[in-house]
């Protein structure tokens, strides 16, 4: 399928089919692929948590408001965290970065305090989100990222002492009926005009 194809294709979806589970070989890839994704200066300065088991499924499911009923039925959730604060940042992940990394970082980032860092933080993950909603789709898996969750309930679940929950995406397979398919909803995008300049 063309890149141009998944575009259209692709969509949030509402409703999954919960017997139908990803295969150990699809989801090594998806988990390749969000290791592969890319991040200004390399920075990686991300954690992904992918989950199948039904219990902890469960227990996610009771912090994710509207989303719950895709939880319990998508056949995995992927947690998508970032490093919990600048500090962790600096010791863990900026050590194992080359020379001229470190200096860049300290010359333009560091400056402009810790939010500033963070909010760079957090924008190298959702970058990561982009990539791995196509790349699912690409292998004919469906997706659902969502915001909608509460995150200090997740991560009072997870316990990874060195990252935070930022969103997570269920995966798994459409129920036939899902109403939001493209097919049956078509897509809302604003006009080509209103959303690209050409000068
Ligand atoms: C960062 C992000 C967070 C989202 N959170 C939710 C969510 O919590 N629940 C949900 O059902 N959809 C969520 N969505 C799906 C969007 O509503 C959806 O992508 C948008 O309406 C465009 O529709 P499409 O993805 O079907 O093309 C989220 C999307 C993004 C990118």
């Amino acid at each position: 399928m063309s890149f141009l194809n998944i575009a259209q294709s692709r969509y949030a979806t509402k409703k999954y089919d919960s017997s139908k589970k990803i295969d150990d070989e699809t989801i090594d890839k998806l988990k390749e692929i969000l290791r592969l994704s890319p991040s200004s200066v390399n920075s990686q300065p991300w954690r992904f948590t992918f989950i199948a088991n039904e219990d902890i499924k469960s227990r996610l499911s009771e912090f994710s408001f509207n989303n719950k009923n895709k939880v319990l039925d998508a056949s995995h959730i992927v947690v998508f965290s970032v490093v919990k604060d600048v500090k962790t940042f600096e010791n863990i992940k900026l050590t194992q970065l080359p020379d001229h990394t470190t200096a860049y970082y300290n010359r333009v980032l560091k400056p402009g305090g810790d939010e500033h860092v963070m909010t760079w933080l957090i924008a190298q993950v959702y970058l990561s989100l982009g990539f791995f909603l196509s790349a699912a789709a690409s292998l004919g898996i469906d997706s659902t990222p969502m915001e909608g969750i509460d995150t200090n309930g997740y991560d009072s679940i997870l316990q990874d002492d060195d990252y935070k929950t930022l969103f997570a995406v269920t995966i798994g397979y459409r129920d036939k009926e899902d109403k939001n398919q493209p097919s049956l909803t078509p897509k809302f995008r604003m006009d080509k005009d209103d959303v690209i300049r050409s000068i």
